[in-house]
């Protein structure tokens, strides 16, 4: 069989009308009326429509269109033509059609299924048109990401996975064997090395998955997650939250520039997104306690913001809010004191809007020896694990700080998901580690 045309991606489909082009992807779905087959293709890059009609075609291809099943893989040529009324705006007017490999009883259908059911074929899930989106969108905010801090002299250095230590407490370490009698842990974060990085290049970031044996079951919880980390050497707390505010509004802009038919298909409403602008509403967390208490959602203070409340005050925001100033006992223990009340930590949390919850943590850290000697004490860790740590307060120590942006958080926000399972190819949770 000859294919007519050169080989082209759906994406970049506009280039070609009214030209010959060969497309190579699967059968998404077909419908057929006794003179037209209606054959709906998706490479990987897109989706559209091939229509090919009794009169256009030989009488053997169009009979083998008749009998498509759901994801076959195969090649068609056509020739591209505008239509306003085609998603995407275009349709191929299909002239072949070759077969590359069958497909039997493909298990998802247009029907509904559950998410159980989906998620146990996560491996094919992933070929739906939403799943697609998300995944691109997913891939644009990474993108987003390195170019933001690339563009901006942020040196990538990247942090191990396997440590000796917890760096966000010891609740939700994942121990591994590591050869024949040392316990290693996979990462929480990249932090305590990045610090040791900026020392070292000034201005670092780490991205990598990080790991948290969350034992609970929640929308927000993954127990394998990526994070990007910047830390910068000399950074105040007001210099942690500009950088966030800066990284998360430039990240918002390249998906709406970049994204658009995958957030359309997504049904998001983008005017939310849009409003995604400096200056963030900044405010203490003794203010967001006195917000909770006036707005009926009762709160004492000293205590961690749960879900519903994270909802609540973001709910008085159109974009997202940056608290500062927890409590230090529910911080972790490298948090800097504030000076003038060293019950709360130079610290600041980034709620998105919408109820999406904390996207961002971060702080300045302690830049005194003593003091993070005695808090590594007050946190129980073990001290040898932190000499090294330590060694960055004895050689010339430096006011400095920086923060970890969750990407799922932020991919679940921006294409407005219902649960974070969905912002990864491969979600990993509490009852969840197939396929
Ligand atoms: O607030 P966290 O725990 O902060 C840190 O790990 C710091 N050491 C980062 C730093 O200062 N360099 O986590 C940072 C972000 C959260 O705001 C959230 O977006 C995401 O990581 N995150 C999770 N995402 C998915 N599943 C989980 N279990 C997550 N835990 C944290
Ligand atoms: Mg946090």
């Amino acid at each position: 069989m000859t294919h007519q045309g050169s080989v082209a991606y759906i994406e970049d489909i506009a280039r070609y009308e009214g030209q010959p082009v060969v497309i190579r992807g699967w059968l998404h779905n077909r419908r057929s009326s006794g003179k037209i087959h209606f054959l709906t293709l998706r490479d990987g890059s897109g989706f559209i429509q091939a229509v090919m009609s009794k009169a256009a075609v030989d009488e053997d291809t169009f009979r083998r269109a008749d009998h498509l099943t759901q994801e076959t893989s195969l090649i068609v040529s056509g020739t591209v033509r505008a239509d306003s009324r085609a998603p995407g705006g275009f349709e191929l007017d299909a002239s072949t059609l070759e077969i590359v490999g069958t497909s039997v009883d493909y298990p998802i259908t247009p029907k509904e299924h559950g998410v159980d059911y989906l998620m146990d074929r996560r491996h094919l899930w992933i070929r739906s048109e939403r799943q697609h989106a998300i995944l691109r969108v997913r891939a644009e905010v990474i993108a987003a990401v390195r170019r933001f801090f690339d563009d901006r002299g942020f040196i990538l250095a990247d942090t191990p996975i396997f440590t000796p230590a917890a760096c966000e407490g010891t609740t939700t370490l994942f121990p591994v064997q590591y050869f024949d009698d040392t316990t290693a842990y996979l990462t929480q974060s990249g932090q305590l090395y990045n610090e040791a990085d900026a020392m070292a290049l000034g201005l670092v970031y780490c991205f990598g998955p990080t790991f948290r044996a969350e034992k609970s079951k929640t929308r927000r919880h993954l127990t394998e997650f990526w994070m990007v980390e910047p830390e910068v050497a000399f950074a105040t707390l007001e210099d942690v939250i500009t950088l966030a505010e800066d990284l998360v509004v430039s990240v918002v802009q390249r998906v709406l520039e970049r994204r658009m038919p995958e957030l359309k298909r997504l049904e998001r409403d983008v005017s939310k997104l849009e409003q995604v602008q400096k200056p963030f509403p900044r405010i203490s967390y003794d203010e967001a306690v006195t917000m909770l208490n006036a707005k009926g959602q009762p709160f004492e203070w000293g205590g961690d913001f749960g879900a519903p409340d994270e909802t609540v005050l973001a709910s008085s925001f159109d974009r997202p809010v940056a608290v500062h100033r927890y409590p230090s006992k529910i911080k972790a223990f490298y948090m800097e004191p504030d000076p003038e009340r060293p019950d709360v930590a130079l610290c600041v949390d980034v709620l998105a809007p919408e109820g999406y919850g904390e996207i961002i943590g971060g702080s300045q850290r302690i830049a005194d020896y003593d003091l993070l000697v005695r808090r590594i004490k007050e946190h129980d860790l073990p001290p040898e694990a932190f000499e090294w740590y330590l060694d960055l307060r004895r050689y010339g120590s430096v006011p400095h700080g920086g923060f970890g942006m969750g990407i799922e958080r932020v991919v679940t926000w921006i294409c407005g998901l219902d649960h974070l399972r969905e912002a990864i190819p491969y979600a990993r949770m509490l009852y969840r580690i197939y396929p």
